[in-house]
């Protein structure tokens, strides 16, 4: 069932067309002030919307990945090019798993086949590849219902805290930390969401455009007002999305995550990560040690970007040159922490994941 409207009109945050063969997306970097839809038709344009957050969120830049080898095939589709072209488009962004696991499903269907047949097969495989995703955040969300129905037995408004953004344009519909939040108002429960604004790329701007878009009651948070909302008993559960999650459920998600897991601990508030299928690494011993965190470049934090008063998209400077900056994108949360990790399989304890996936 699709879900995800913008002004009352359904769409996918990426669709291709293979007569065409023209990928069109979501661009990421303009919302939430404008809705705008880009072309490519070209691989490396999926590989700079990759790079410069165009496209963003784990499942979707894997998404986005497959259909940018589909565009290398029709282009040619020689085993040089199918190994540039994985290659470059791996390199794109180093933390969430889902690209290489999306670039490796893609490179092991086509590289068997003859190369006369590698362009079709692309193109069927990467659309394969996104429908999945649909069919794996509806799933998600389908678990995360009676987790959030069992809160809403007990009160009249259940109050859910999330970070960044694990929404619809971050897969390509549905979501996984938000299916959930969607299924409950299909099922009339009464919410409220805070979002988290997710400082420095502040992808809880498209958390909040979505909500509203979706109608879903919800207020827009400074990073740091999590913990004393959980204090004064303002949030009944946690739910975020991830990035890279271990076998022993520990979730690598946006910088941020953990400082509100460890709050959420300390307050005795369930804490969910919802988590597809790819997401899981089940190569990972140690995810504290082993993950690599991309280190983004400084002028994110060194500057802030918004509407002006004329209403033209403007960027402004916060800190002047002489301070340094760092600017690590991701943080890893230990299982300990974590409640539960909701799948397309179902709820596990975050030890228990290895039964489901292992
Ligand atoms: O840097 P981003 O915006 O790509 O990071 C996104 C996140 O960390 C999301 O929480 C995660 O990818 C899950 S999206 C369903």
């Amino acid at each position: 069932m699709p879900r995800m409207k913008v002004q009352g009109q359904h769409h996918r945050s990426i669709e291709a067309d293979p007569s065409t063969r023209i990928v069109r997306f979501i661009d990421q970097t303009r919302l939430p002030h404008a809705f705008v839809l880009s072309e490519a038709t070209h691989w490396t344009q999926i590989e700079s919307a990759i790079r410069d957050m165009a496209v963003r969120g784990a499942p979707l830049i894997g998404v986005a990945a497959a259909f940018g080898l589909a565009l290398a095939m029709t282009e040619d589709a020689s085993d040089d090019q199918l190994n540039l072209v994985s290659q470059r488009l791996n390199a794109t962004r180093p933390t969430a798993v889902n690209l290489a696991w999306a670039l490796e499903r893609m490179t092991s269907h086509l590289q068997p086949l003859l190369i006369e047949n590698r362009q079709a097969a692309a193109w069927r495989e990467a659309q394969a590849i996104a429908d999945e995703d649909v069919a794996i955040n509806e799933a998600i969300g389908r678990h995360t219902l009676p987790l959030i129905q069992a809160i809403a037995q007990k009160k009249d408004v259940v109050n859910i805290l999330t970070h960044c953004n694990a929404g619809w344009p971050a897969t390509v519909d549905w979501g996984t930390a938000l299916s959930g939040i969607y299924q409950a108002q299909l099922a009339n429960i009464r919410l409220h969401v805070w979002v988290d604004e997710t400082r420095p790329r502040s992808q809880g701007l498209l958390t909040a455009w979505e909500l509203r878009e979706q109608g879903v009651p919800h207020t827009f948070i400074a990073d740091n007002a999590g913990g004393h909302l959980m204090q004064h008993g303002q949030v009944d559960m946690v739910i975020v999305g991830a990035d890279r999650v271990s076998l022993k459920g520990d979730v690598c998600n946006k910088i941020g995550t953990y400082l509100k897991a460890l709050a959420a601990f300390d307050n005795g508030i369930p804490f969910y990560a919802a988590v597809p299928s790819p997401t899981i690494d089940r190569t990972l011993r140690d995810a504290l040690g082993e993950i690599e965190i991309e280190e983004r470049a400084g002028s994110e934090v060194r500057r802030i970007q918004g509407l002006d008063a004329d209403g033209q998209l403007t960027s402004l400077q916060l800190l002047p040159e002489g301070s340094p900056v760092s600017n690590p994108g991701f943080d890893v949360t230990p299982a300990r922490l974590v409640t539960g990790i909701i799948t397309e399989k179902g709820v596990a304890a975050a030890g228990e994941l290895a039964r489901l996936f292992g």
